[in-house]
């Protein structure tokens, strides 16, 4: 332990004299160039990476941002992890930064998570490799894949948890949307079922993985930082398993091996070494889990509190369920989700006011102009995608919850999108199609069989991970 002191005494040398290097640097950039306003002091190292990340309701933008907008405008500059970084808190630069990916910004992803997801995961990547990786993914949840393999098993997935809800019980929801995300993820990924010693193992160390994610990456030994960097390795040993039985089984040359989840898939796969499919794995465990129930959560906070719109859901849901039960059907199918045309307003009102994710990190690779301020090359860009759902002059009263909005917006709306909960341009999110699907289904049986109210005060925070501090304590009522 005294070495790691030593060590971190050194290192905070090392930080002051990069620190006074940076701030003289910062005069010099100015001479030149006309950067947006702003300034790259702060703490050594970090900059002003704590108010940055300070936590606050996710329907807002915060206390850092407000009051840098008001100094500043929509676009400014800063120093963020030790790097001189914009912050652009404008829908229209954003827009054009999603778009130009690739081509004038790249995804740029911090190293300590780069180091958690590992270095091959889709946040950390880039380029070719990026789009290589991406379009494994983008086929696994493909319409048809939806249809055939995931609506079922959404659907049972989402049954079996309700019915584990005892009547008049008081329990966390966020818990209960983990759970539902992350046994429909492990079983479709790696075929784990729910229950079984081995998928309760991964769920325990995801939850200190997921911590790690979110904590500040001191990598001392009793951080929450190192704690998830073990973590990770004890997931990846499970997982690793699971690849050597596959990779097993093709060498025996199983004929008519069925493609039953995407490890077998990928591990046929020729150009990729196995740590790039574990961390591929890995990255599409924490994507496909972490917003599914995040949105989950989300829909079922804000329909505890506009007792209209639950209605109008509970309508929706309860006539598309009578009609399946005149036909003699069982199990929910495409066109019955095609049918929640209603839900799908109130999924685009939860995302566009819950903000999953609140920034994105990407660096510029050319020197950019945009509207009239310069953007060095190399810099670090980052978008606040929040900005634009909370923005007066795109959505009226955009602090209201109001699903009705979207049976009118798309008319208006035309193809400058404004719905950037799921990135958008080439790094568009490959799972946002199962997200919807996974809140379509599990908001059809939930609102036929519960009634529910938070049993505490409780609100979605921007950690800057979307979550709830007390993690969305739920009282419920059975319906009938
Ligand atoms: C629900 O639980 C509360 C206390 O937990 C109890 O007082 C009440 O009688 C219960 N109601 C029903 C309908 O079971
Ligand atoms: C919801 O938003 C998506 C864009 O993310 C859009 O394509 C879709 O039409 C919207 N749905 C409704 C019902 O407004």
């Amino acid at each position: 332990m005294g070495m790691e002191l030593l060590l971190g005494i050194s290192t905070l040398i090392i930080a002051l004299i990069i620190f006074l290097g940076f701030r003289s640097n910062d005069k010099l950039d100015g001479k030149s160039l006309k950067l947006p306003p702003g300034n790259l002091g702060g703490w050594p190292l970090i900059g002003d990476t704590i108010p940055f990340m300070q936590p606050h309701s996710s329907a807002s933008l915060g206390t850092f941002m407000d009051q840098h907008i008001a100094k500043y405008g929509r676009i400014f500059r800063m120093n963020l992890l030790g790097r001189p970084t914009i912050v652009s808190a404008d829908p229209e630069f954003n827009r054009f930064i999603l778009q130009s990916e690739g081509r004038l910004f790249e995804n740029s992803c911090p190293t300590s998570i780069a180091e958690i997801m590992g270095r091959w995961s889709m946040l950390a990547l880039a380029g070719d490799i990026h789009k290589e990786m991406r379009s494994i993914a983008v086929n696994f949840m493909n319409n048809v894949k939806l249809r055939t393999y995931f609506l079922p098993d959404v659907d049972a997935q989402a049954v079996k948890i309700l019915d584990s809800w005892k009547d008049n019980t008081t329990f966390s929801a966020m818990e209960q949307g983990k759970k539902f995300a992350f046994n429909l993820m492990v079983k479709q990924l790696m075929s784990m079922d729910p229950g079984m010693p081995e998928t309760e193992q991964l769920r325990s160390e995801y939850v200190f993985f997921m911590k790690g994610m979110a904590s500040i990456p001191l990598n001392l030994p009793w951080t929450a930082f190192r704690r998830a960097l073990q973590s990770r390795s004890a997931i990846l040993k499970i997982m690793g398993q699971k690849l050597d039985e596959r990779v097993r089984k093709l060498q025996e040359g199983v004929q008519g091996l069925e493609e039953d989840d995407l490890l077998a898939s990928v591990a046929k796969h020729p150009h990729l070494t196995r740590d790039q499919i574990l961390d591929l794995i890995l990255s599409m465990l924490f994507a496909g889990h972490e917003t599914s129930s995040a949105a989950i959560s989300l829909a079922i906070y804000f329909l505890q509190s506009s007792p209209k719109v639950l209605q109008q859901l509970r309508e929706e849901h309860t006539k598309i369920a009578n009609q399946k039960k005149e036909r003699g059907e069982t199990g929910l199918n495409w066109d019955d989700y095609k049918q929640m045309e209603f839900t799908h307003c109130v999924i685009n009102e939860t995302l566009r006011l819950g903000n999953i994710v609140k920034f994105l990190h990407r660096k510029a690779l050319k020197d950019v102009q945009f509207k009239g301020y310069d953007i060095p090359c190399g810099w670090e860009v980052v978008p606040i995608i929040s900005a634009a759902h909370l923005d007066s002059a795109i959505y009226d009263d955009p602090q209201i919850y109001n699903p009705w909005r979207w049976e009118t917006i798309f008319a208006t709306m035309t193809k400058n999108s404004n719905v950037m909960s799921f990135s958008g341009g080439p790094r568009l999110c490959p799972g946002a199609e199962l997200a919807k699907l996974e809140m379509a289904v599990f908001l059809h049986h939930l609102v036929q069989r519960f009634e529910w109210e938070l049993a505490e005060h409780d609100y979605p925070v921007s950690f800057p991970f979307l979550g709830f501090p007390k993690q969305l304590p739920i009282k419920i009522r059975a319906l009938k």
